[in-house]
C-alpha cells in the first residue's frame, strides 16, 4: 500500500535521490531544467508516494512556465523506483497530480515524454508549442486547454 502525500521540505533529499536513481546521470543538464532554474516548483501540487515502511517509492513535481503569454504547468520529473514500477504507481501519481492541478485552477499541463505512456492520461502531441532545444518535438505533449496556443515555452518570470 502507498500513501500519496503533498511533497514538503523534509521530503526533498529523498525525492532527489529517487530521481538520481531513476534518470541517467546529468539529468539536470536537460534543456527542460533551464525552465526550472531559479523557479520554485508549485509546492501544493508536488506529490510523493511512500510505502508502509515510509520509504519513498515515487514522486512527481510541477513547475509553472509560460507559453506565449499564457500560464501552463510543466509536469515532471515523474519517477517510480525501479523495484516498484509496473504496479500502477506512476498512474496514481499522474492522476493525483492532475486532479490537484485542476483543483488549483490550472487549465493546461505539458511535459516531455513518451506519448505511448502519457496518452492514457489524455496527453497529446503539441505541434505548435516549442520546448527549449534540443527537445524532440514528438515528445512535447499537452493536456487540458491548448487550442490556439502556439510558441516557445519560457521560464516563469523570466
Ligand atoms: C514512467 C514511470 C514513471 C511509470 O511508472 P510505473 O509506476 O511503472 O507506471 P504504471 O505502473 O502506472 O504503468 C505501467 C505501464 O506503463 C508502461 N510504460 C512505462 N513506461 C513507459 C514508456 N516510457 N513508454 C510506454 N509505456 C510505458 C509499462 O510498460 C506498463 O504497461 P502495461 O500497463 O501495459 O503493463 C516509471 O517507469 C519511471 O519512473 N521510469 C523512469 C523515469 C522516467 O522515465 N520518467 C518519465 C520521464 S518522462
Amino acid at each position: 500500500m502507498y500513501r500519496i502525500i503533498q511533497e514538503c521540505a523534509e521530503d526533498h533529499a529523498e525525492v532527489e535521490a529517487l530521481y538520481d536513481t531513476c534518470f541517467a546521470p546529468g539529468r539536470e543538464a536537460l534543456s527542460s531544467y533551464r525552465l526550472r532554474d531559479g523557479v520554485p516548483p508549485v509546492a501544493g501540487l508536488c506529490r510523493v508516494a511512500r510505502d508502509d515502511l515510509d520509504i519513498v517509492a515515487g514522486a512527481v513535481r510541477f513547475w509553472p512556465v509560460r507559453v506565449a503569454q499564457a500560464e501552463a504547468l510543466l509536469l515532471g520529473p515523474i519517477a517510480v523506483h525501479p523495484t516498484r514500477q509496473g504496479e500502477g504507481l506512476g498512474a496514481l501519481l499522474m492522476e493525483e497530480g492532475l486532479q490537484a492541478a485542476v483543483q488549483a485552477r490550472w487549465s493546461r499541463v505539458l511535459l516531455v515524454g513518451d506519448a505511448p505512456y502519457y496518452a492514457r492520461f489524455g496527453f497529446a502531441r503539441l505541434d505548435a508549442v516549442r520546448m527549449p532545444p534540443p527537445t524532440n518535438p514528438a515528445r512535447v505533449l499537452g493536456w487540458g486547454s491548448w487550442d490556439g496556443l502556439a510558441g516557445a515555452v519560457t521560464r516563469w518570470g523570466g
